[in-house]
Protein backbone atom coordinates (compact mmCIF):
# COMPACT_ATOMS: atom_id res chain seq x y z
CA UNK A 1 0.00 0.00 0.00
CA UNK A 2 1.21 3.24 -0.93
CA UNK A 3 2.01 5.34 2.05
CA UNK A 4 2.62 8.70 3.10
CA UNK A 5 4.43 9.57 6.84
CA UNK A 6 3.62 12.25 8.67
CA UNK A 7 6.25 13.38 11.50
CA UNK A 8 4.87 15.27 13.85
CA UNK A 9 6.40 17.78 16.17
CA UNK A 10 3.66 18.24 18.41
CA UNK A 11 1.10 20.37 16.46
CA UNK A 12 -2.51 20.22 17.66
CA UNK A 13 -3.82 19.32 14.17
CA UNK A 14 -1.53 16.53 13.06
CA UNK A 15 -4.23 13.99 13.85
CA UNK A 16 -6.30 16.12 11.26
CA UNK A 17 -3.15 15.96 8.26
CA UNK A 18 -3.81 12.03 8.66
CA UNK A 19 -7.26 12.24 8.32
CA UNK A 20 -7.24 14.54 5.51
CA UNK A 21 -4.67 12.65 3.65
CA UNK A 22 -7.13 9.39 4.48
CA UNK A 23 -9.91 10.92 3.25
CA UNK A 24 -8.02 11.22 -0.65
CA UNK A 25 -8.03 7.54 -0.02
CA UNK A 26 -4.22 7.34 0.52
CA UNK A 27 -2.70 5.57 3.35
CA UNK A 28 -0.53 7.31 5.90
CA UNK A 29 0.75 7.34 9.48
CA UNK A 30 1.94 9.41 12.53
CA UNK A 31 5.24 9.00 13.63
CA UNK A 32 6.86 11.60 16.36
CA UNK A 33 9.20 13.60 14.56
CA UNK A 34 12.22 11.52 17.07
CA UNK A 35 11.23 8.09 15.99
CA UNK A 36 11.33 7.70 12.27
CA UNK A 37 10.39 4.22 10.98
CA UNK A 38 12.35 2.73 8.30
CA UNK A 39 11.54 4.33 5.54
CA UNK A 40 10.46 1.26 2.87
CA UNK A 41 9.74 1.62 -0.96
CA UNK A 42 5.91 2.00 0.31
CA UNK A 43 6.95 4.66 1.45
CA UNK A 44 6.03 7.62 -1.62
CA UNK A 45 6.20 10.57 0.21
CA UNK A 46 6.67 12.80 3.95
CA UNK A 47 4.77 15.62 5.69
CA UNK A 48 6.55 17.66 8.57
CA UNK A 49 3.70 19.16 10.76
CA UNK A 50 3.28 22.09 13.01
CA UNK A 51 4.17 22.49 16.25
CA UNK A 52 4.18 24.35 19.58
CA UNK A 53 7.90 25.19 19.48
CA UNK A 54 9.67 28.06 17.69
CA UNK A 55 12.32 27.11 15.58
CA UNK A 56 14.97 29.55 16.91
CA UNK A 57 14.10 28.14 20.56
CA UNK A 58 17.02 25.98 22.23
CA UNK A 59 14.94 22.91 22.68
CA UNK A 60 13.10 22.90 19.62
CA UNK A 61 12.87 19.78 17.83
CA UNK A 62 14.96 18.96 15.30
CA UNK A 63 14.42 15.81 12.47
CA UNK A 64 17.08 13.30 11.17
CA UNK A 65 16.46 14.25 7.43
CA UNK A 66 18.93 12.20 6.27
CA UNK A 67 16.71 9.47 3.96
CA UNK A 68 13.98 12.16 3.93
CA UNK A 69 15.23 16.12 2.14
CA UNK A 70 15.84 15.50 -1.68
CA UNK A 71 15.33 11.70 -1.17
CA UNK A 72 11.32 11.56 -1.00
CA UNK A 73 8.65 14.30 -1.77
CA UNK A 74 8.13 16.15 1.46
CA UNK A 75 5.70 18.54 2.26
CA UNK A 76 6.65 20.81 5.08
CA UNK A 77 3.74 22.64 7.06
CA UNK A 78 4.06 25.53 9.07
CA UNK A 79 6.90 24.59 11.88
CA UNK A 80 8.07 22.34 9.62
CA UNK A 81 8.53 25.32 6.59
CA UNK A 82 10.10 27.38 8.96
CA UNK A 83 12.50 25.07 10.22
CA UNK A 84 13.53 24.09 6.84
CA UNK A 85 13.96 27.70 5.67
CA UNK A 86 16.13 28.11 8.79
CA UNK A 87 17.86 25.05 8.53
CA UNK A 88 18.62 26.30 4.58
CA UNK A 89 19.79 29.47 5.94
CA UNK A 90 17.49 31.72 5.86
CA UNK A 91 15.65 33.77 9.02
CA UNK A 92 13.15 32.85 10.70
CA UNK A 93 11.65 35.48 13.57
CA UNK A 94 8.91 36.38 15.75
CA UNK A 95 6.64 37.99 13.46
CA UNK A 96 5.28 41.78 14.26
CA UNK A 97 1.96 41.43 12.56
CA UNK A 98 -0.76 39.36 13.57
CA UNK A 99 -0.64 35.50 11.76
CA UNK A 100 -3.21 34.23 13.27
CA UNK A 101 -6.13 33.26 11.48
CA UNK A 102 -7.86 33.74 8.22
CA UNK A 103 -5.79 35.37 5.26
CA UNK A 104 -6.31 35.46 1.01
CA UNK A 105 -3.72 34.35 -1.26
CA UNK A 106 -3.01 37.05 -3.37
CA UNK A 107 0.03 35.75 -5.40
CA UNK A 108 0.00 32.05 -6.66
CA UNK A 109 2.45 30.30 -8.84
CA UNK A 110 0.22 28.21 -10.87
CA UNK A 111 2.88 26.39 -12.71
CA UNK A 112 3.71 24.63 -9.86
CA UNK A 113 2.00 21.32 -8.98
CA UNK A 114 0.92 22.07 -5.59
CA UNK A 115 -0.70 25.07 -6.26
CA UNK A 116 -2.39 23.59 -9.24
CA UNK A 117 -6.30 24.69 -9.26
CA UNK A 118 -6.06 26.86 -6.17
CA UNK A 119 -7.97 30.23 -7.17
CA UNK A 120 -6.75 33.71 -6.55
CA UNK A 121 -7.77 35.08 -3.87
CA UNK A 122 -8.18 31.27 -2.23
CA UNK A 123 -8.45 31.38 1.84
CA UNK A 124 -6.10 30.11 3.79
CA UNK A 125 -5.79 29.51 7.71
CA UNK A 126 -2.33 30.91 9.07
CA UNK A 127 -1.53 30.25 13.01
CA UNK A 128 1.74 30.95 14.09
CA UNK A 129 3.83 33.10 15.76
CA UNK A 130 7.02 33.32 14.00
CA UNK A 131 7.70 34.09 10.83
CA UNK A 132 10.10 33.47 7.49
CA UNK A 133 11.32 36.61 6.94
CA UNK A 134 14.78 35.62 4.61
CA UNK A 135 14.31 32.73 2.31
CA UNK A 136 17.37 31.01 1.71
CA UNK A 137 18.33 31.43 -2.57
CA UNK A 138 17.55 28.18 -4.18
CA UNK A 139 14.12 28.49 -2.11
CA UNK A 140 11.12 29.61 -4.83
CA UNK A 141 8.10 31.81 -3.50
CA UNK A 142 4.76 29.59 -4.51
CA UNK A 143 2.17 31.60 -3.02
CA UNK A 144 1.80 34.94 -0.97
CA UNK A 145 -0.76 36.78 1.45
CA UNK A 146 -0.86 40.48 1.93
CA UNK A 147 1.35 39.74 5.07
CA UNK A 148 3.06 36.95 4.55
CA UNK A 149 5.71 37.05 1.55
CA UNK A 150 6.74 34.00 2.09
CA UNK A 151 3.57 31.59 2.50
CA UNK A 152 5.08 28.82 0.46
CA UNK A 153 8.01 28.08 -0.60
CA UNK A 154 9.73 25.13 -3.04
CA UNK A 155 13.21 23.98 -2.82
CA UNK A 156 14.89 24.10 -6.56
CA UNK A 157 16.41 20.80 -7.63
CA UNK A 158 13.72 19.03 -5.36
CA UNK A 159 10.72 17.81 -4.97
CA UNK A 160 10.71 19.68 -1.28
CA UNK A 161 7.68 22.07 -0.68
CA UNK A 162 6.52 24.23 2.42
CA UNK A 163 3.26 26.10 3.53
CA UNK A 164 2.92 28.56 6.28
CA UNK A 165 -0.80 28.00 6.38
CA UNK A 166 -2.74 24.77 7.57
CA UNK A 167 -4.12 23.41 4.72
CA UNK A 168 -6.10 20.71 6.86
CA UNK A 169 -7.93 23.11 8.84
CA UNK A 170 -11.14 23.88 6.77
CA UNK A 171 -10.73 27.26 6.77
CA UNK A 172 -8.33 27.05 4.60
CA UNK A 173 -10.91 26.56 1.70
CA UNK A 174 -8.83 24.81 -0.93
CA UNK A 175 -6.42 23.05 1.53
CA UNK A 176 -7.84 19.48 0.04
CA UNK A 177 -7.13 20.55 -3.24
CA UNK A 178 -3.74 21.28 -2.22
CA UNK A 179 -3.16 18.10 -0.17
CA UNK A 180 -4.37 16.31 -3.02
CA UNK A 181 -2.00 17.65 -5.28
CA UNK A 182 0.93 17.13 -2.74
CA UNK A 183 0.03 13.18 -2.39
CA UNK A 184 -1.52 11.96 -5.99
CA UNK A 185 0.39 14.21 -8.06
CA UNK A 186 3.48 14.48 -6.59
CA UNK A 187 3.87 11.68 -3.99
CA UNK A 188 2.38 9.49 -7.27
CA UNK A 189 0.30 7.59 -4.43
CA UNK A 190 -2.60 5.32 -5.72
CA UNK A 191 -5.92 6.88 -4.00
CA UNK A 192 -6.54 2.49 -3.48
CA UNK A 193 -7.04 3.22 0.69
CA UNK A 194 -10.69 2.48 1.00
CA UNK A 195 -13.06 0.32 3.49
CA UNK A 196 -13.50 -2.72 1.03
CA UNK A 197 -8.90 -3.04 0.28
CA UNK A 198 -8.83 -2.36 4.22
CA UNK A 199 -11.16 -5.13 4.57
CA UNK A 200 -9.34 -7.52 2.13
CA UNK A 201 -5.78 -6.83 3.50
CA UNK A 202 -6.68 -7.28 7.12
CA UNK A 203 -8.40 -10.05 6.95
CA UNK A 204 -5.49 -11.70 4.94
CA UNK A 205 -3.27 -10.72 7.42
CA UNK A 206 -5.54 -12.02 10.63
CA UNK A 207 -5.36 -15.34 9.01
CA UNK A 208 -1.94 -15.06 8.84
CA UNK A 209 -1.24 -13.87 11.74
CA UNK A 210 -3.44 -15.84 14.34
CA UNK A 211 -3.51 -19.31 11.91
CA UNK A 212 -5.71 -21.81 13.38
CA UNK A 213 -5.49 -20.29 16.78
CA UNK A 214 -8.24 -19.55 19.79
CA UNK A 215 -9.30 -15.88 19.65
CA UNK A 216 -10.78 -14.13 22.83
CA UNK A 217 -12.75 -11.19 22.55
CA UNK A 218 -14.95 -9.15 25.13
CA UNK A 219 -17.97 -7.42 22.99
CA UNK A 220 -19.07 -3.77 24.83
CA UNK A 221 -22.07 -3.10 22.46
CA UNK A 222 -19.83 -0.10 21.03
CA UNK A 223 -18.87 0.30 17.73
CA UNK A 224 -15.28 -0.68 17.92
CA UNK A 225 -15.48 -4.16 19.83
CA UNK A 226 -18.53 -4.95 17.32
CA UNK A 227 -16.42 -4.25 14.33
CA UNK A 228 -13.44 -5.71 15.64
CA UNK A 229 -15.25 -9.08 16.25
CA UNK A 230 -17.03 -8.91 13.15
CA UNK A 231 -13.71 -8.30 10.71
CA UNK A 232 -12.12 -11.06 13.10
CA UNK A 233 -14.98 -13.59 12.49
CA UNK A 234 -14.92 -12.55 8.63
CA UNK A 235 -11.41 -13.91 8.89
CA UNK A 236 -11.63 -16.95 11.23
CA UNK A 237 -14.92 -17.63 11.68
CA UNK A 238 -15.95 -19.77 14.59
CA UNK A 239 -12.26 -19.76 15.86
CA UNK A 240 -13.20 -16.59 17.54
CA UNK A 241 -15.10 -16.49 20.73
CA UNK A 242 -16.52 -13.49 21.86
CA UNK A 243 -17.64 -12.73 25.80
CA UNK A 244 -20.58 -10.31 26.50
CA UNK A 245 -20.69 -9.48 29.89
CA UNK A 246 -23.95 -7.79 31.27
CA UNK A 247 -22.45 -6.03 34.19
CA UNK A 248 -26.21 -4.95 35.06
CA UNK A 249 -25.45 -1.29 34.28
CA UNK A 250 -26.09 -1.34 30.61
CA UNK A 251 -29.00 0.98 29.27
CA UNK A 252 -32.99 -0.68 29.67
CA UNK A 253 -33.11 -4.29 27.38
CA UNK A 254 -29.81 -3.67 25.89
CA UNK A 255 -27.89 -6.83 26.55
CA UNK A 256 -30.46 -8.84 25.66
CA UNK A 257 -31.23 -6.93 22.20
CA UNK A 258 -27.29 -6.44 21.38
CA UNK A 259 -26.88 -10.05 22.04
CA UNK A 260 -29.29 -10.88 20.03
CA UNK A 261 -27.92 -8.79 17.07
CA UNK A 262 -24.61 -10.21 17.91
CA UNK A 263 -26.26 -13.36 16.97
CA UNK A 264 -27.73 -12.22 13.99
CA UNK A 265 -24.34 -11.40 13.04
CA UNK A 266 -23.28 -14.84 12.66
CA UNK A 267 -21.00 -13.98 15.90
CA UNK A 268 -20.12 -16.81 18.39
CA UNK A 269 -20.85 -14.81 21.38
CA UNK A 270 -21.32 -16.44 24.97
CA UNK A 271 -23.12 -13.60 26.65
CA UNK A 272 -22.61 -13.50 30.55
CA UNK A 273 -25.27 -12.55 33.48
CA UNK A 274 -22.86 -10.97 35.97
CA UNK A 275 -25.09 -8.82 37.45
CA UNK A 276 -25.38 -9.67 41.10
CA UNK A 277 -21.64 -9.74 40.83
CA UNK A 278 -21.58 -6.26 40.03
CA UNK A 279 -24.07 -4.87 42.28
CA UNK A 280 -22.48 -7.24 45.32
CA UNK A 281 -19.00 -5.30 45.16
CA UNK A 282 -20.97 -1.71 44.61
CA UNK A 283 -22.65 -1.97 47.39
CA UNK A 284 -22.03 1.40 49.46
CA UNK A 285 -19.28 2.81 47.03
CA UNK A 286 -19.79 6.29 46.80
CA UNK A 287 -16.38 7.51 45.53
CA UNK A 288 -16.40 8.05 41.40
CA UNK A 289 -12.89 6.94 41.11
CA UNK A 290 -13.35 3.86 43.58
CA UNK A 291 -16.39 2.57 41.55
CA UNK A 292 -14.76 2.60 38.42
CA UNK A 293 -11.74 0.27 39.98
CA UNK A 294 -14.00 -1.91 41.71
CA UNK A 295 -16.30 -2.82 37.74
CA UNK A 296 -12.98 -2.69 36.11
CA UNK A 297 -11.14 -5.35 38.99
CA UNK A 298 -14.70 -7.37 38.35
CA UNK A 299 -15.32 -7.40 34.76
CA UNK A 300 -11.36 -8.55 34.60
CA UNK A 301 -12.22 -11.41 37.08
CA UNK A 302 -15.44 -12.23 34.74
CA UNK A 303 -13.77 -12.24 32.26
CA UNK A 304 -10.88 -14.33 33.14
CA UNK A 305 -12.62 -16.99 34.26
CA UNK A 306 -15.17 -17.10 30.97
CA UNK A 307 -11.58 -16.72 28.81
CA UNK A 308 -10.25 -20.39 30.83
CA UNK A 309 -13.34 -21.98 30.09
CA UNK A 310 -12.05 -21.90 26.40
CA UNK A 311 -9.58 -24.11 26.38
CA UNK A 312 -6.45 -23.58 24.21
CA UNK A 313 -7.27 -19.72 23.61
CA UNK A 314 -4.19 -18.10 22.41
CA UNK A 315 -4.72 -14.43 21.69
CA UNK A 316 -7.13 -11.77 22.98
CA UNK A 317 -9.01 -9.31 20.46
CA UNK A 318 -9.22 -5.36 20.97
CA UNK A 319 -10.87 -2.82 19.73
CA UNK A 320 -8.03 -0.28 20.03
CA UNK A 321 -8.18 2.51 17.13
CA UNK A 322 -5.75 4.92 16.06
CA UNK A 323 -6.08 7.78 18.66
CA UNK A 324 -5.75 5.51 21.72
CA UNK A 325 -2.28 4.56 19.39
CA UNK A 326 -1.07 7.98 18.86
CA UNK A 327 -1.65 9.01 21.90
CA UNK A 328 0.26 6.60 23.54
CA UNK A 329 3.17 7.02 21.87
CA UNK A 330 3.18 11.12 20.75
CA UNK A 331 5.63 13.30 21.54
CA UNK A 332 3.96 14.78 24.24
CA UNK A 333 3.58 11.62 25.76
CA UNK A 334 0.67 10.01 26.98
CA UNK A 335 -2.07 12.54 27.26
CA UNK A 336 -3.91 13.35 30.79
CA UNK A 337 -7.30 13.46 28.96
CA UNK A 338 -6.84 9.66 28.37
CA UNK A 339 -6.97 8.89 32.10
CA UNK A 340 -8.73 6.01 33.68
CA UNK A 341 -11.61 5.69 31.30
CA UNK A 342 -9.15 2.67 29.38
CA UNK A 343 -10.43 0.70 32.01
CA UNK A 344 -11.24 -2.43 30.17
CA UNK A 345 -8.57 -2.35 28.22
CA UNK A 346 -5.78 -3.36 30.04
CA UNK A 347 -5.78 -7.07 31.04
CA UNK A 348 -3.60 -8.35 33.75
CA UNK A 349 -0.34 -10.68 32.35
CA UNK A 350 -1.24 -13.67 33.89
CA UNK A 351 -3.52 -13.97 31.32
CA UNK A 352 -0.69 -14.81 28.73
CA UNK A 353 -2.58 -13.98 25.54
CA UNK A 354 -0.89 -12.32 22.79
CA UNK A 355 -2.95 -9.15 21.65
CA UNK A 356 -4.53 -8.82 18.11
CA UNK A 357 -6.16 -5.82 17.37
CA UNK A 358 -7.38 -5.36 13.68
CA UNK A 359 -8.35 -1.83 13.92
CA UNK A 360 -5.42 -0.13 15.35
CA UNK A 361 -4.69 1.86 12.13
CA UNK A 362 -8.28 3.15 11.76
CA UNK A 363 -9.69 6.37 13.16
CA UNK A 364 -13.29 6.68 14.50
CA UNK A 365 -14.82 7.58 10.90
CA UNK A 366 -12.90 4.92 9.12
CA UNK A 367 -14.01 2.08 11.63
CA UNK A 368 -18.10 3.45 11.03
CA UNK A 369 -16.85 3.06 7.55
CA UNK A 370 -15.64 -0.28 7.88
CA UNK A 371 -18.39 -1.48 9.86
CA UNK A 372 -20.86 -0.22 6.82
CA UNK A 373 -18.80 -2.18 4.31
CA UNK A 374 -19.07 -5.29 6.47
CA UNK A 375 -22.36 -5.08 6.67
CA UNK A 376 -23.26 -4.06 9.91
CA UNK A 377 -26.22 -2.45 10.72
CA UNK A 378 -26.29 1.53 10.71
CA UNK A 379 -28.13 1.64 14.04
CA UNK A 380 -25.11 -0.38 15.87
CA UNK A 381 -22.53 2.07 13.67
CA UNK A 382 -24.50 4.99 14.38
CA UNK A 383 -25.19 4.61 18.49
CA UNK A 384 -23.72 7.40 20.91
CA UNK A 385 -20.65 6.51 23.23
CA UNK A 386 -21.38 4.98 26.39
CA UNK A 387 -18.67 4.77 29.19
CA UNK A 388 -17.82 1.12 30.16
CA UNK A 389 -18.93 1.72 33.71
CA UNK A 390 -21.76 2.90 32.57
CA UNK A 391 -24.93 3.81 34.42
CA UNK A 392 -22.78 3.20 37.84
CA UNK A 393 -20.86 7.09 36.79
CA UNK A 394 -24.42 8.30 36.32
CA UNK A 395 -25.45 7.48 39.63
CA UNK A 396 -24.17 10.10 41.62
CA UNK A 397 -22.98 8.54 45.39
CA UNK A 398 -23.77 4.96 45.63
CA UNK A 399 -25.11 2.22 43.27
CA UNK A 400 -28.09 -0.23 44.03
CA UNK A 401 -30.73 -2.17 41.46
CA UNK A 402 -33.34 0.11 42.31
CA UNK A 403 -31.76 2.93 41.40
CA UNK A 404 -30.07 1.11 37.94
CA UNK A 405 -33.58 0.44 37.27
CA UNK A 406 -35.28 3.97 37.88
CA UNK A 407 -32.19 5.36 35.73
CA UNK A 408 -32.86 3.04 33.04
CA UNK A 409 -36.46 4.10 32.71
CA UNK A 410 -35.53 7.36 32.50
CA UNK A 411 -32.76 7.17 29.88
CA UNK A 412 -35.10 4.93 27.99
CA UNK A 413 -37.68 7.38 27.62
CA UNK A 414 -34.97 9.98 26.55
CA UNK A 415 -32.72 8.45 23.92
CA UNK A 416 -36.08 7.17 22.44
CA UNK A 417 -37.62 10.85 22.46
CA UNK A 418 -34.46 11.39 20.80
CA UNK A 419 -34.61 8.94 18.81
CA UNK A 420 -38.68 9.33 17.47
CA UNK A 421 -38.17 13.18 17.06
CA UNK A 422 -35.16 12.65 14.85
CA UNK A 423 -32.47 13.99 16.92
CA UNK A 424 -30.70 10.89 18.08
CA UNK A 425 -28.04 11.62 14.94
CA UNK A 426 -27.91 15.41 15.51
CA UNK A 427 -26.53 14.75 19.54
CA UNK A 428 -23.01 13.56 19.47
CA UNK A 429 -23.65 11.39 22.91
CA UNK A 430 -26.95 11.84 25.76
CA UNK A 431 -28.03 10.44 29.12
CA UNK A 432 -29.30 10.55 32.10
CA UNK A 433 -28.14 11.46 35.79
CA UNK A 434 -29.64 10.25 38.55
CA UNK A 435 -29.19 12.67 41.52
CA UNK A 436 -28.78 11.87 45.17
CA UNK A 437 -31.52 14.64 46.27
CA UNK A 438 -35.17 14.64 46.89
CA UNK A 439 -37.16 17.45 46.30
CA UNK A 440 -40.73 18.20 47.31
CA UNK A 441 -43.54 17.92 44.25
CA UNK A 442 -47.40 17.80 44.27
CA UNK A 443 -49.04 14.87 42.26
CA UNK A 444 -52.88 15.16 42.16
CA UNK A 445 -53.15 16.49 45.56
CA UNK A 446 -50.56 14.59 47.26
CA UNK A 447 -47.05 16.30 48.34
CA UNK A 448 -44.58 14.57 46.88
CA UNK A 449 -40.60 14.01 47.64
CA UNK A 450 -38.47 11.98 45.27
CA UNK A 451 -35.83 11.93 42.99
CA UNK A 452 -34.26 14.76 40.60
CA UNK A 453 -32.97 13.50 37.41
CA UNK A 454 -31.06 15.74 34.77
CA UNK A 455 -31.05 15.06 31.54
CA UNK A 456 -27.14 15.52 29.82
CA UNK A 457 -26.89 16.05 25.88
CA UNK A 458 -23.64 17.40 24.18
CA UNK A 459 -22.38 17.96 20.70
CA UNK A 460 -18.64 17.23 20.49
CA UNK A 461 -16.34 15.75 17.48
CA UNK A 462 -13.90 13.39 19.88
CA UNK A 463 -15.45 13.58 23.58
CA UNK A 464 -12.38 15.82 24.92
CA UNK A 465 -14.04 18.84 24.29
CA UNK A 466 -18.18 19.10 24.49
CA UNK A 467 -20.76 21.57 24.35
CA UNK A 468 -24.40 21.48 25.44
CA UNK A 469 -26.72 21.06 22.54
CA UNK A 470 -29.49 23.25 22.08
CA UNK A 471 -32.26 20.77 22.25
CA UNK A 472 -35.52 22.37 21.36
CA UNK A 473 -37.62 23.34 24.42
CA UNK A 474 -40.79 21.87 23.31
CA UNK A 475 -38.82 18.36 23.23
CA UNK A 476 -37.10 18.76 26.53
CA UNK A 477 -40.88 20.08 27.87
CA UNK A 478 -42.18 16.47 26.44
CA UNK A 479 -39.75 14.49 27.30
CA UNK A 480 -39.86 15.70 31.01
CA UNK A 481 -43.28 15.51 31.50
CA UNK A 482 -42.91 11.88 30.38
CA UNK A 483 -40.62 11.10 32.64
CA UNK A 484 -42.50 12.59 35.69
CA UNK A 485 -45.59 10.83 34.80
CA UNK A 486 -44.07 7.76 34.08
CA UNK A 487 -41.32 7.08 36.43
CA UNK A 488 -42.34 6.24 39.95
CA UNK A 489 -39.67 7.42 41.99
CA UNK A 490 -39.14 10.84 39.94
CA UNK A 491 -40.79 14.32 40.24
CA UNK A 492 -38.22 16.79 38.68
CA UNK A 493 -36.08 17.13 35.53
CA UNK A 494 -33.47 19.06 35.04
CA UNK A 495 -31.25 19.57 31.92
CA UNK A 496 -27.29 20.03 32.24
CA UNK A 497 -26.55 23.17 30.08
CA UNK A 498 -22.42 22.92 30.99
CA UNK A 499 -19.93 22.87 28.26
CA UNK A 500 -16.50 20.79 28.64
CA UNK A 501 -14.32 21.85 29.75
CA UNK A 502 -15.23 22.83 32.61
CA UNK A 503 -17.08 20.31 33.43
CA UNK A 504 -17.07 17.02 32.05
CA UNK A 505 -19.86 14.71 29.79
CA UNK A 506 -20.47 12.05 32.49
CA UNK A 507 -21.50 13.55 35.99
CA UNK A 508 -18.88 11.55 38.10
P1 LIG B 1 -15.90 12.87 30.39
O1 LIG B 1 -16.92 12.59 31.45
O2 LIG B 1 -14.50 12.64 30.83
O3 LIG B 1 -16.19 11.81 29.24
O4 LIG B 1 -16.09 14.23 29.77
C1 LIG B 1 -15.61 11.83 27.97
C2 LIG B 1 -16.08 10.59 27.21
O5 LIG B 1 -15.54 9.43 27.85
C3 LIG B 1 -16.60 8.60 28.34
N1 LIG B 1 -16.19 8.09 29.66
C4 LIG B 1 -15.76 6.84 29.88
N2 LIG B 1 -15.61 5.78 29.05
N3 LIG B 1 -14.82 4.48 30.88
C5 LIG B 1 -15.16 4.59 29.56
O6 LIG B 1 -15.05 3.60 28.83
C6 LIG B 1 -14.94 5.50 31.77
O7 LIG B 1 -14.61 5.37 32.95
C7 LIG B 1 -15.43 6.75 31.24
N4 LIG B 1 -15.67 7.96 31.80
C8 LIG B 1 -16.14 8.77 30.81
C9 LIG B 1 -17.83 9.48 28.39
O8 LIG B 1 -19.02 8.72 28.29
C10 LIG B 1 -17.59 10.40 27.21
O9 LIG B 1 -17.96 9.79 26.00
Amino acid sequence: MDTIIILDFGSQYTQLIARKIREQHVYCEIHPFNKIPTLGSDVKGVVFSGSPFSCNAPDAPVPNMTNIKGKLPLLAVCYGAQYLAKWGGGRVQQSKIREYGRANLNYIDNNNPLMKGVPMGSQVWMSHGDTIEILPENYKVICSTENVQYAGYKIEGEETYAIQFHPEVHHSVDGNTLLRNFVVDICCCQQSWTPESFIETTVKELREKVGGDKVVLGLSGGVDSTVAAVLLNRAIGHQLHCIFVDNGLLRKNEFENVLESYKDMGLNVKGVDAKNRFYEVLAGVKDPEKKRKAIGKTFIDVFDAEAKLITDAKWLGQGTIYPDVIESSSVKGPSQTIKSHHNVGGLPDYMKLKLVEPLRSLFKDEVRGVGRQLGIKDELIGRHPFPGPGLAIRILSDVTPEKVHILQEVDHIFIQGLRNAGLYDKVWQAGAMLLPVQSVGVMGDERTYESVVALRAVESVDGMTADWSHLPYDFLAKISNEIINRVKGVNRVCYDISSKPPATIEWE
